[in-house]
């Protein structure tokens, strides 16, 4: 049996830092109020021509260097983002013509927040198959160009940026469990409504109703605690790692108290990131492997949640 394992991450963010002193002159907020109730102080966003193929080819360079194999190397390239550079080619695609990679399978999958945790699913069904060696896993957004700066509820939780990982076929895990879900019932709640598809560009930009997706994230993310644990009978202490996605520092408490995790446990860059969407996660994973927080053989348990909805959890080995 083949497992996939984790061989190197990488990130990176623009270099623009806004702070929630700087929305409050472009927004009616207040940097205390954002600060108490999100737990986010700051974001990085993209300027003026810099896309989301740049920030993900900068991750995933580093990504590659510390995996120490060649981009020539890959041969699957997945990248999950809800804000590709353009309808096509996907963001996959450009990414493989910058790392002068041809002919292996690229392609880009939207599941919003949820969307890392769903292409490392994806990333490691074709290693677990036989079907690629060598994968690279991103997830990279400017998510800020589909928030209306005019709405207080949305436009002060997001920030931009990519985070990279390089899987490689291995004997031992690894991805131990893959844990994915789906329920468009809930479309309504977090949203941007308009596209060229349904003749509605005018209206791309996020709508959310806060409130409801805050409940529903919480006892969700809960439930996908309990499901990845019992799959693969483990306790709660046998947890090193929480990688949550960055959305809210309360609902990171949230899931910790669930694990009995303490705070020290889980990597939190809510802060200085803000909700990156696809791009969270291995974000945060990269921070803490290269601070050397995160070591070989611990065990990590990622989770997400996003609009759709769309949830999901990966355990893994490192
Ligand atoms: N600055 C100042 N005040 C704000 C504000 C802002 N940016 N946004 C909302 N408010 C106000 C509201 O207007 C409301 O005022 P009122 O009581 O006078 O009507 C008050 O703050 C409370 O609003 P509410 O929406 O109840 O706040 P909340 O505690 O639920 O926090 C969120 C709002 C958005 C931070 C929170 O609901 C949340 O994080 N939801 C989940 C978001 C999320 O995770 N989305 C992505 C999922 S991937």
């Amino acid at each position: 049996m083949k497992y996939s394992r984790v061989l190197g991450t990488g990130s990176h963010l623009p270099s623009r830092v806004v702070t929630n002193a700087d929305l409050e002159a472009i927004v009616d907020t207040n940097a205390t109020w954002i600060r108490e109730r999100t737990g986010i102080e700051q974001r990085h966003l993209v300027s003026e021509g810099e896309t989301c193929c740049d920030l993900a080819e900068a991750a995933a360079r580093k990504a590659l260097e510390a995996a120490g194999i060649q981009a020539s190397d890959l041969d699957l390239i997945l990248v999950a983002t809800t804000t590709p550079d353009q309808f096509f080619p996907s963001t996959a695609c450009l990414l493989q013509q910058r790392l002068d990679v041809h002919g292996c399978p690229a392609f880009d999958l939207q599941a919003v927040c949820a969307g890392f945790v769903y292409a490392m699913d994806v990333a490691d069904k074709f290693i677990r198959t036989g079907a690629a060696k060598h994968a690279l896993v991103v997830g990279a957004e400017t998510i800020s160009r589909l928030l209306d700066w005019t709405d207080r509820g949305t436009c002060v939780l997001f920030g931009d940026g990519a985070g990279a990982v390089v899987l490689g076929a291995a004997e031992e895990p690894g991805i131990i469990s893959t844990h994915l879900h789906a329920d468009g019932a809930y479309k309504d709640l977090l949203q941007v409504p308009g596209g060229h598809g349904n003749g509605r560009p005018e209206a791309a930009f996020m709508e959310m109703k806060g409130n409801e997706v805050f409940r529903i994230a919480v006892t969700t993310l809960g439930r996908i605690v309990d499901e990845t644990l019992e799959a693969n009978n483990l306790s709660k202490s046998d947890i090193d790692w929480l990688i949550p996605h960055q959305a809210n520092i309360r609902i990171i408490q949230a899931t910790a108290r669930k694990l009995d995790l303490p705070m020290e446990r889980v990597v939190v860059t809510v802060a200085e990131h803000g909700n990156t969407s696809s791009a969270s996660i291995p974000l945060a994973f990269d921070q803490a492997v290269r601070d050397g927080r995160i070591q070989r053989g611990q065990t990590l348990l990622m989770e997400a949640f996003g609009g759709g909805f769309t949830w999901g959890s990966v355990l893994i080995r490192y």
